[in-house]
């Protein structure tokens, strides 16, 4: 086994904290990203999420561009934390174990170009960090006392929370639309998120969970707006240059995270390889009792993507001269992978992350799951021999 690997079995041997509850190494959560991760932010700037978005989850509204949980969602179910909030959301928040900073279309480049006036969003991952940065301070000032207290998290939590990234997307799609060379645009690209990852280490956060970026070319709407020649299909039926895009920034985010390993030894983390999960999904869809793998469910225009950039699903459209809320959802969505042509379902997201929270595509392999509920972290076989 090599040194470093001790190292993280040593420093994720935490103490527990006398007896509060649950009894987990992790006690919050503070997560970071776009759409796949975002539980409010975006309804909570610039308006809700309409159904039937959320129509499988619970709480309503749910602030997720999902028919029900995302992967954020089930990992703080795993590990015993209740839902996290979006640091945006004012009405009903609870932060007392972590708070959600992604938002909807967010990148980690900055933007120049308003929302509403077509760009990326406003809450890029700088404006994410400046949010946690003032969250974190601002929650210790006990001396508001009363409810407050219950309602934000402790000091010490901020050193052993778990803190998760899910973000780059986005950037792929700009660069690529903006037809800048990858060699050029993913480098910066990783390099601001080194930086913010260095700004949450400053900040105290020792614990890092990765989400490399999913197959972008399996999505209903890259392949739906660009309709790739037939040769530039790969034998699954995903664009390949796209799919090519989104490998090249997760070589480099790898041998990043391998760097910031070395830089803050004081620090974990574990690279979470979704891209591979989700491809071997799409591929083997049938097998996992998923039909019309690359049809979005909830979407528009029919066909094999029935997708249409210009009417998606939950948002309001005019059909025919007469205003319309694109309501109408695939029958049952827990047959289907993709929910609105970009997003997962939740029963593809439930899939995905039975995958992903055993350590079997972590690297190295651990689970944050095991974390919580042993005491330490699991490393497997295959992680011995490395
Ligand atoms: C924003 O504008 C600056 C200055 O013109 C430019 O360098 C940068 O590339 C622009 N960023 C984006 C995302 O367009
Ligand atoms: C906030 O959530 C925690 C954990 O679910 C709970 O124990 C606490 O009572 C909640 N605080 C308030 C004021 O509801
Ligand atoms: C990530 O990098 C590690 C070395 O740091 C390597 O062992 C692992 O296979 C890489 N994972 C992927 C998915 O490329
Ligand atoms: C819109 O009008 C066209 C022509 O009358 C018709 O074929 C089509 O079905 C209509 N679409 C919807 C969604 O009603």
């Amino acid at each position: 086994m090599e040194p470093f690997l001790v190292s993280l079995i040593l420093l994720l041997l935490l103490p527990l904290h006398g007896s509060s509850s649950p009894p987990c190494n992790f006690p919050a959560i503070f997560n970071f990203g776009d759409s796949n991760s975002d539980t409010g932010a975006h309804s909570s700037a610039f308006g809700p999420a309409l159904p039937p978005n959320g129509e499988t989850f619970s709480v309503q509204p749910a602030g997720r561009y999902s028919d029900g949980r995302l992967l954020i969602d089930l990992l703080a179910e795993s590990l015993g934390l209740p839902y996290l909030s979006a640091y945006l959301d004012s009405v009903g928040t609870n932060f007392s174990h972590g708070a959600n900073f992604a938002a909807l279309s967010s990148t980690i480049n900055d933007q120049n170009e308003t929302f509403s006036r077509g760009g990326y969003s406003p809450f890029t991952l700088g404006v994410q960090l400046q949010e946690f940065t003032q969250f974190k301070y601002r929650s210790q000032l006990y001396f508001l006392g009363g409810v407050f207290m219950e309602l934000m998290p402790k000091e010490e939590y901020f050193s052993r929370a778990l803190y998760t990234i899910d973000i780059g997307q986005n950037d792929l799609t700009q660069g690529y639309s903006a037809k800048k060379p990858a060699e050029e645009f993913i480098p910066d690209t990783i390099g601001l998120l080194t930086t913010a990852i260095k700004s949450i280490y400053d900040e105290g956060g020792r614990h890092f969970w990765i989400h490399n970026t999913g197959p972008l070319g399996c999505l209903s709407y890259t392949l739906a707006a660009t309709r790739p020649v037939p040769s530039e299909f790969d034998s699954v039926g995903c664009a390949v240059r796209f799919n090519e895009l989104a490998q090249q920034f997760n070589r480099m985010l790898n041998e990043t995270v391998a760097k910031l390993r070395e830089d803050l030894p004081l620090a974990t983390f574990a690279y979470v390889d979704v891209y591979s999960v989700k491809y071997l999904l799409v591929s083997q869809a049938e097998k996992y009792g998923f039909e019309h793998t690359f049809t979005a469910c909830c979407g528009y225009g029919g066909g094999a993507y029935n997708y249409d950039g210009s009417k998606r699903c939950g948002f309001r459209t005019e059909i025919n001269g007469t205003e319309v809320l694109m309501t109408k959802p695939c029958e049952d969505p827990s047959k289907r992978i993709l929910w609105d042509g970009i997003h997962y379902s939740e029963a593809a997201n439930r899939w995905i992350f039975d995958r992903i929270s055993n350590g079997e595509f972590s690297y190295p392999p651990t689970s944050p799951i095991s974390a919580c509920h042993g005491g330490k972290m699991v490393v497997t076989e295959k992680g011995k021999d490395r």
